[in-house]
């Protein structure tokens, strides 16, 4: 009897192991984002308003853009696309001041990317390029211009 109990005591206390070690896994970490210029760690704190959406934090962990085809971002996307880039990338996105945006040339290495992208979006790269996160673009609005850009190519 008395060994009969100490049998099931250590089960129990194997299978509250197995569920803390569960629970214990780290979450996968965030990716770092970097600046396309000088590699420095991207600080994506929220900007005066800005609330850091469940796409954004989904982004944020495997650099895919949860809104690449959805229509509702694209409509958001085009919008903000038009006020935003169309005046240095052009309505169709092949290119004016800016670099084309709808072929397979990258100026930036890392451009060929939606992380690469949102980077450069977020925190600028040279020249013209400049950072949209400090003239109050959101981090879910650039997801969105990002899906829109990609629709361009089609
Ligand atoms: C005032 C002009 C200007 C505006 C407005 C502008 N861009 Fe750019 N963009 C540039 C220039 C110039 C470059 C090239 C930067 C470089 O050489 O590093 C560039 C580069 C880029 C690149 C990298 C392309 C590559 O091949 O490396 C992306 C992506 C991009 N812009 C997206 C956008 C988006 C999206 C917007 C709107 C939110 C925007 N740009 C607004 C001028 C502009």
């Amino acid at each position: 009897m008395a060994s009969k109990m100490h049998v099931s005591t250590s089960k129990a206390r194997w299978l509250i192991l197995l569920a803390a070690a569960a629970f214990a896994q780290p979450a996968l970490a965030d990716i770092e984002f970097r600046h396309a210029l000088d590699d420095s760690v991207l600080d994506l704190a929220p900007i005066k308003g800005e609330e850091i959406t469940d796409a954004v934090k989904a982004f944020r962990k495997d650099g895919v853009n949860p809104y690449s085809g959805s229509a509702d971002a694209l409509a958001a996307g085009k919008t903000l696309y038009e006020e935003n880039c169309q005046a240095c990338h052009l309505e169709d996105g092949r290119g004016g001041m800016g670099p084309s945006l709808v072929d397979n040339v990258y100026v930036n290495s890392r451009a060929n990317t939606d992380v690469g992208i949102f980077e450069i979006i977020h925190s600028g790269a040279s020249g013209a390029m400049r950072s949209f996160s400090e003239r109050g673009v959101t981090q879910d609005q650039i997801l969105k211009i990002i899906a829109y850009i990609h629709s361009l190519k089609k």
